[in-house]
């Protein structure tokens, strides 16, 4: 018999029809996607649902201001969500407009239930209602007489409505919460919800008059749904057996696993709606999971605030993956992130063109270089090698137990950590030097096979966050045929790369882009961090060797002449370009316990993000001199080729700063 595929159901919010869905919007439906796409690869049935939340006083106010039926007016801006969504690639199995006729039944159902139990009752309701938030507020709820969530205006509401008896629920719901910790998470909301839940429950009106464009009751046709209970139930109208949703979607997913939104509506979805579920005995959602907003310098991006970040124009500008990954390494686990264009940029220049990008880049020249681009198979491994291999499987590991718990920060910070260490595997086996004597090209090889094998590694835990990088890759490295059927599973099992594939070098994966003017630097091939730029140049083991070049020496100098240099070991602790000099860098160094600064001409050959945190040699005693309004304190020790193409600056590795050269 066949086993039965695991099932996961995951939701977002169904947005407000808006034409400035923003990236904090962007971000919820890219979270979700991500953890879709990687149960996906981990085998499960995901049935990822997003939509539209289409009906209100708010809607109806804007499409009577336009001149247009309310539908219309959604019609249009459903469909710049949808394109936007695409953009993003979110690969969500259904799109849930609360204006379709799907929904609507089911919300009328579910409200003639709850009426024929008894948890609905017809009253009156006097009191105050945010109409840009569709929320209902007591006085004592208000902060200085205006909303407590938007502070804009709000009106006073006094008109025959049905309520639900939402106080009844309120010691189930906290039983419930109390006994499954996983219900309410992070841990910091669960506790606010507990603490709002034992403040009091007041009964909740569920319906309206004053206005036309929402769901009718079914037993009292005046009175339309109130657009929180009608939005809410989507979750589960979504999954009704219809000509759209022809599998048994109910019976197989609900309840959902994750309901995945940001702070300010958890209320709704961790009181109201579970109590609506208890109403109709129907299972309640296995998580309720609240992230932060994200910020700019002027707190929460909003329409109305007019500071929101157009997600379109950021992926026009810098790529689907680059944004995605962005917002997923940027939001702290539950907690608020800042956004500005700057951290953007640097957050791709750090990671993304200068760990990942020059990682894949570096290898792919090695092994064209060394192997003329066919990867060896590896021999016997030294302690390094497993050193490397462990930390793949602890990437492996820890990324999948972030993942879980919807801590998307921390699970790419995992396999960025095996990222940074494969670039300090280089570092260490020094691939140039092992590559002067044809004795080691055996241990070459190994190196050359570990680093491709990390680079699979990595690009399988990044595939949910970064769609499209496996595609861009595989020209490059053909580790599958394409990126159809990759497996989570894939990760945790180190050598499954084939030797013998082709390397071939490519475009840059991640253009480093210019923090100052924000443009992105298309690569040319002599700009592309690439294996010469940041390996010594020496000879493939293949290669003849060539003519030795005539070197001019310069006239004899005494051991005393010598001993009048005085050269150090420094430490890069800050690095720039110098405005309007194309070839300077201004290094801060430290030697000992003194601080200087030097003005160096690498630019050519050397981002200075990669020199930092580097030792050199310099030559301490030279006279100061001013370049380019930099007063240098000195100069750095470089090799360059006979030719002069390339340049090299002398790295220290062991000995701490202020140490003597001689
Ligand atoms: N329509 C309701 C939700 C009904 S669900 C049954 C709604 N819609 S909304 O368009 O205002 O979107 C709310 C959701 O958008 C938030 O919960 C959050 O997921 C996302 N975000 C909106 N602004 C955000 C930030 N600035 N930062 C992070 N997420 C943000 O509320």
């Amino acid at each position: 018999m066949q086993e039965e595929k695991k099932t996961f159901y995951i939701t977002t919010p169904i947005y407000y029809p808006s034409d400035q869905l923003h990236i904090g919007h962007a971000y919820t439906t890219v979270a979700a996607d991500c953890a879709a796409r990687c149960k996906r690869m981990q085998g499960y049935d995901v049935h990822y649902l997003t939509g539209t939340d289409e009906h209100g006083q708010k809607i109806e106010r804007i499409a009577k201001a336009k001149g247009q039926e309310p539908l219309a007016y959604v019609d249009g801006i459903v469909a710049g969500i949808r394109a936007l969504w695409e953009k993003l690639l979110i690969s969500h199995t259904d799109f849930i407009r609360t204006t379709e006729p799907r929904h609507q039944k089911i919300v009328q159902e579910f409200f003639q239930k709850v009426y024929d139990k008894g948890d609905i009752y017809k009253a009156e309701y006097a009191g105050w209602y945010c109409t840009p938030c569709e929320t209902f507020f007591t006085e004592r709820q208000l902060v200085d007489g205006k909303c407590p969530d938007c502070g804009r205006e709000v009106e006073l509401v006094k008109e025959e409505s049905y309520f639900f008896r939402l106080g009844k629920y309120a010691d189930r719901l906290l039983e419930h919460i109390e006994t499954h910790p996983d219900f309410i998470q992070p841990e910091s909301r669960r506790n606010e919800v507990i603490s709002f839940i034992k403040s009091g429950l007041d009964d909740l009106c569920v319906s309206r008059t004053t206005f036309e464009w929402g769901i009718p009751l079914p037993f009292d046709p005046k009175h339309i749904a109130y657009v929180w209970f009608d939005a809410l139930i989507n979750y589960y109208s979504a999954l009704q057996e219809n000509e759209l949703n022809p599998q048994k979607g109910k019976e197989k997913f609900w309840p959902a696993d994750v309901h995945l939104m940001a702070k300010d509506i958890l209320r709704f979805h961790a009181i109201i709606w579970p109590a609506m579920l208890m109403a109709l005995d129907l299972p309640l959602p296995k998580k309720v999971f609240a992230h932060g907003w994200i910020l700019l310098e002027g707190g929460k991006m909003s329409k109305s605030k007019g500071n929101v970040v157009d997600p379109n124009i950021l992926l026009e500008k810098y790529g689907v993956d680059a944004i995605r990954y962005f917002l997923l390494k940027e939001m702290n686990y539950g907690q608020d992130g800042l956004y500005s264009e700057e951290m953007l940029v640097n957050r791709i220049n750090t990671d993304l063109a200068n760990d990942l990008g020059n990682l894949i880049s570096r290898t792919v020249a090695m092994v064209e270089k060394y192997f003329g681009g066919i990867l060896p198979a590896p021999t016997q491994p030294e302690p390094l090698d497993e050193e490397l291999k462990q930390t793949a499987q602890k990437a492996y590991t820890e990324a999948t137990e972030r993942m879980d718990k919807l801590d998307f920060s921390n699970y790419l910070a995992a396999v960025l950590r095996l990222v940074s260490r494969a670039n300090k595997y280089i570092d260490e086996t020094e691939p140039w030097v092992l590559a002067r004597d044809t004795a080691h090209t055996e241990r070459l090889g190994t190196v050359m096979y570990h680093l491709v094998e990390c680079i699979r590694i990595a690009l399988i835990l990044l595939h949910p966050t970064m769609p499209t990088l496996i595609g861009r890759v595989l020209p490059q490295i053909p580790l599958w045929e394409n990126d159809a059927h990759i497996t989570w599973e894939e990760a945790h099992t180190w050598g499954k790369t084939n030797p013998g594939i082709s390397l071939k070098k490519g475009p840059s994966l991640f253009p480093r882009i210019d923090i100052k003017t924000l443009e992105v630097n298309d690569m040319t091939e002599e700009t592309k961090p690439t294996a010469e730029a940041q390996t010594p140049a020496e000879p493939t083991p293949t290669e003849p060797p060539k003519e030795a070049p005539v070197i001019e020496h310069k006239p004899e100098i005494t051991i005393d002449d010598f001993g009048k240099i005085e050269l150090r070991v420094a430490e890069i602790i800050a690095c720039e370009k110098i405005p309007k000099a194309d070839k300077l860098l201004k290094l801060d160094l430290k030697i000992g316990d003194e601080l200087r600064t030097i003005a160096s001409g690498i630019a050519q050959y050397y981002q200075p993000e990669d020199l930092i945190g580097k030792k050199i040699v310099v030559v301490a005693n030279l006279k100061p001199a001013k370049l380019r309004g930099v007063l240098s304190q000195g100069m750095l020790l470089a090799a360059s080729d006979p030719a002069h193409e390339k340049v090299e600056v002398l790295f220290v590795n062991s000995i701490e700063d202020g140490g003597k050269v001689s």
